[in-house]
């Protein structure tokens, strides 16, 4: 039988403000967290992305080309840094939320090769788990067999996880209503998809335009394509605008939340 897990990602666009850099959205951070504590669900898994701590850091070091100046090393560290301090803000108002959250590395137990997941020690997650804890993971800086080292984005860690822990469902909580059927952000006819299948992400692949503000890891097209893998393995994702009160606690109930759900 498929576990009850949750796994929750929040966009960057969603816990900073996106165009400043190392600002976060406290506001809304702390909202989340009292969104997330009245939801109760249980097991749940929070992933947040980089937003304004890592990306712009991120591209600055040209972390995701991979280790090819020894100066980079320190834009390595920088962008894990603000990543770090980025998660303990959101760490700190669950915990005074009352929800027993609790820090995961990416960079200490994955290793990828080309930038993808190639090896993840589960170990202590799934321990974590089991004691009811809510694991914090975010994108990060990794090592990288080909590379030397890259950017791993949270929306392929999300997509990992719920395959591998065998999840119920993915809330993706980001800045906009959900996929449209052409870029919101640039066309004001843009229809809102509630429902998509596999075969209709194909279609819109090419029409969904990415983020403006520097994202080194692909804006919608790319979290489309990462989350894809977990939608063929059955896996159903929901994306929510976490930036709309209610919407995320709506969303870990089950009630129905505007949206896009997306299902094989
Ligand atoms: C990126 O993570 C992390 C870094 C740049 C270090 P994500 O790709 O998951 O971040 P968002 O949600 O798009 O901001």
């Amino acid at each position: 039988m498929r576990s009850k897990l949750t796994i929750l990602k929040l966009g960057g666009s969603v816990v900073t403000e996106k165009s400043k850099p190392l600002t976060p959205n406290t506001k809304a951070i702390k909202r989340l967290a009292k969104e997330i504590r009245k939801a109760d669900s249980k097991p749940l898994i929070i992933i947040h992305g980089g937003g304004s701590y890592g990306h712009p850091l991120a591209k600055k070091y040209n972390i995701m080309g991979g280790f090819k100046k020894y100066s980079q090393r320190f834009g390595f560290s920088e962008t894990h840094e603000a990543m770090v301090d980025l998660s303990s803000l959101i760490i700190r108002s669950l915990l005074e939320c009352g929800i027993p959250a609790f820090r995961f590395a990416p960079s200490s137990f994955v290793i990828t090769e080309k930038g993808r997941i190639r090896m993840f020690d589960l170990k202590a997650l799934v321990k974590a788990l089991e004691i009811d804890l809510v694991p914090v993971l975010y994108g990060d800086v990794v090592f990288d067999d080909e590379l030397g080292f890259t950017i791993l984005s949270g929306d392929q860690i999300a997509a990992y996880l719920a395959v591998k822990l065998d999840a119920e469902r993915i809330i993706m909580g980001l800045d906009v209503d959900g996929v449209y059927d052409s870029d919101p952000k640039r066309d004001p006819s843009a229809r809102l998809l509630s429902e998509l299948s596999l075969k209709d992400i194909e279609k819109i692949m090419e029409r969904v335009g990415g983020s403006r503000a520097p994202d080194v890891t692909g804006g919608m097209m790319g979290k489309i394509l990462e989350l894809k893998v977990a939608v063929e393995y059955g896996i159903d994702v929901l994306i929510v605008n976490a930036l709309s009160p209610n919407n995320i606690y709506k969303a870990l109930i089950g009630e129905k939340v505007v949206g896009t759900r997306i299902r094989r």
